[in-house]
């Protein structure tokens, strides 16, 4: 129920309208390389010192800086000399490169595709499909063909699709006991990072990434170099190709690209292609079967209608797809953030 107060003073409209702002504040300083300089430095830094190291203005540095403070982005202290600013404890965390939970690939993808195609959001609604033809000038027949219109695009969406896993990968692989399964393929697996965390929870499993054989050439090649790998590889297209037999799928994030005839198609395969006992694991965030929430996956869910041909769904919805498939037993867990977990069994 909204307050006399809120319908005064609407606070929580002025917080959504500044929203986009928000967002490209901290991606710019990512961008730039504010945090990142900052975490070198090991010492504050001045706003002449970050601008010249930087390559760029006093003015617009200043009040790129003073912006991360107001959004605890950075801290400032004011010396006799000036002002010195240094990272905040969450953004040595979370937004400098070097770290092992960055998330800064994401934020580049957000930054210079995900924010290109919300532009176009209006339109998106008004006609219920994708806007690559819009915002890039290429047709979206093929949707990971558009998505990965050059290998730059291609790296900067895996490397942004890793980026979470370095958060949510145990909580989505702990929700259930996956240590019966000793054979994985992870379809649709991308740049790795959730198959290498599925090796390190379960050391006596192997799993392997299927995907389209540029994905898997880049993945090598870029994503996951030699002496880390501890996970094997398999060139195919999902959709066209065999699916090779193993105890365990996971497929993450891969329903919410699709609509339910493909991926009914898909687990149907999925199924063939299961060993007896087995079983598909669903990573994927799940709405509330009421659809009141959360607001990220319902946020996620718009983005798929401008980004893929799928949404967001409720677990019934996805229990219904593994039933539809011939998967029973279908259990799921919510760990709480932003992904969750759905077990089927042939
Ligand atoms: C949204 S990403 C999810 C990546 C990864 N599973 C994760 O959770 O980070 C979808 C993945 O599906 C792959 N993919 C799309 N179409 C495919 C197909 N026909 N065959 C195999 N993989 C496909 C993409 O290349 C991409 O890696």
């Amino acid at each position: 129920m909204d307050s006399t107060e809120d319908l005064e003073y609407p606070q929580i409209i002025f917080q959504y309208s500044n929203g986009f702002l928000v967002s490209k504040v901290m991606f710019t300083a990512c961008e730039l390389g504010v945090f990142d300089l900052l975490l070198e430095s090991g010492q504050p830094l001045s706003l002449d010192v970050i601008a010249a190291r930087l390559g760029t203005s006093i003015m617009g540095m200043e009040r790129l800086l003073d912006a991360c403070v107001g959004l605890k982005l950075l801290a400032v202290e004011l010396r006799r000399e000036g002002a010195f600013y240094r990272n905040t404890e969450i953004s040595n965390i979370y937004l400098t490169k070097s770290s092992p939970k960055s998330q800064y690939h994401i934020m580049m993808y957000y930054s210079n595709t995900v924010y290109l195609c919300w532009h176009y959001l209006t339109d998106t609604v008004r006609e219920g499909r994708n806007q690559y033809e819009r915002a890039f000038g290429i047709s979206s027949e093929d949707l990971f063909g558009a998505m990965y219109r050059s290998e730059e695009e291609m790296l900067k969406f895996l490397a942004g699709q890793n980026s979470i896993w370095s958060i949510c990968g145990r909580d989505v692989l702990t929700a259930f006991d996956l240590s019966p399964f000793t054979q994985i393929y992870d379809l649709g697996g991308g740049g790795g990072a959730l198959a290498q965390e599925c090796v390190f929870l379960y050391p006596n499993c192997t799993v392997t990434v299927y995907d389209l054989p540029k994905v898997v050439q880049v993945a090598k090649e870029r994503l996951v170099p030699s002496e880390e790998r501890r996970i094997a590889f398999h060139e195919g297209d999902f959709f066209k190709d065999s699916i090779p037999e193993a105890d365990l799928y996971i497929l993450s994030k891969i329903l919410h690209d699709w609509d339910d005839e493909k991926c009914g198609q898909l687990l149907a395969e999925v199924y063939k292609a299961c060993r007896p006992g087995g079983g598909v694991l669903l990573v994927e965030s799940l709405l509330r079967g009421d659809r009141s929430g959360p607001v990220e996956t319902q946020l996620y869910s718009l983005n798929m209608l401008v980004q893929t041909e799928g949404k967001e769904r409720t677990a019934a919805e996805y229990s219904e797809l593994l039933g539809a498939a011939g998967f029973r037993d279908v259990r799921v867990r919510r760990t709480g953030k932003i992904y969750d977990a759905v077990l089927g069994r042939k």
